[in-house]
């Protein structure tokens, strides 16, 4: 399973991509706009130096001729670049002409597997289903991503694959590891919670407090 960060914080993708986990990162205008950063091309090159996989874009033009510039653009800042675009029918039609010239495209904002089979069939690099958001209004995002998998897989000329995203936190990502989803994109938070663990603090601590009490050389 891959996982991505989802921020467009400098500072957490620095620290979080030390650890040798993070395989690509996630962006959207809201996190943008949360960084404080208002000169967005020079953010999104700085993102794509600092980890080797995608660095998902987000367009936010909603018609087609724009997005598509815009999508052209954004995949021209770096060779890790994946343009997200949202589920919408101008989404899907510039994901169909970005993934034939051979850009990856993110496409996101989805919330049922219809409109995943939707982004398999335009090319989609990645489907973006939102499970936390889903949870927020009473309904299981994790059935969705069960559903989506089951039906790429009965499909293997579907390349697409499922991000997770909206997670809120590491139930999400088992959950989502168990069904077989590719991906899941974790906000900083997560990840950190996923090292946590209070047995792993106590014991270490017992480890170093029995070596430190016994006097062992090391050499
Ligand atoms: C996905 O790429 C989005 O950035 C995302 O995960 C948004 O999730 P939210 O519901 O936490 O805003």
């Amino acid at each position: 399973m891959k996982f991505f960060l989802d921020t467009a914080d400098l500072d957490a993708i620095r620290e979080l991509s030390a650890t040798g986990l993070v395989d690509g990162v996630t962006t959207n205008p809201s996190l943008v706009a949360k960084s404080g950063h208002k000169d967005f091309i020079s953010l999104v090159r700085a993102i794509a130096a600092l980890v080797p996989g995608p660095v998902s874009a987000e367009v936010t033009a909603s018609e087609a001729e724009p997005m598509l510039a815009q999508g052209r653009a954004l995949a021209s800042l770096a060779p890790n670049i994946a343009v997200k675009v949202p589920l919408t029918p101008a989404g899907l039609r510039v994901c169909k002409t970005l993934s034939a010239e051979g850009v990856k495209v993110n496409v996101t904002l989805c919330f049922s597997a219809a409109q995943a089979i939707l982004a398999a069939k335009a090319g989609a690099t990645f489907v973006s289903p939102f499970v936390g958001r889903l949870d927020d209004i009473g309904e299981d995002g994790m059935s969705l991503i069960a559903d989506i998998v089951t039906i790429f897989k009965a499909y293997p000329a579907f390349t697409t694959e499922v991000l997770v995203a909206s997670v809120r936190g590491p139930a999400h990502v088992v959950a989502a590891a168990k069904l077989g989803a590719h991906v899941a994109t974790l906000p900083p938070s997560t990840l950190r919670q996923m090292f946590a663990h209070p047995l792993t603090t106590s014991g270490l601590a017992q480890f170093t407090a029995d070596w430190e009490k016994a006097g062992i050389r090391e050499g």
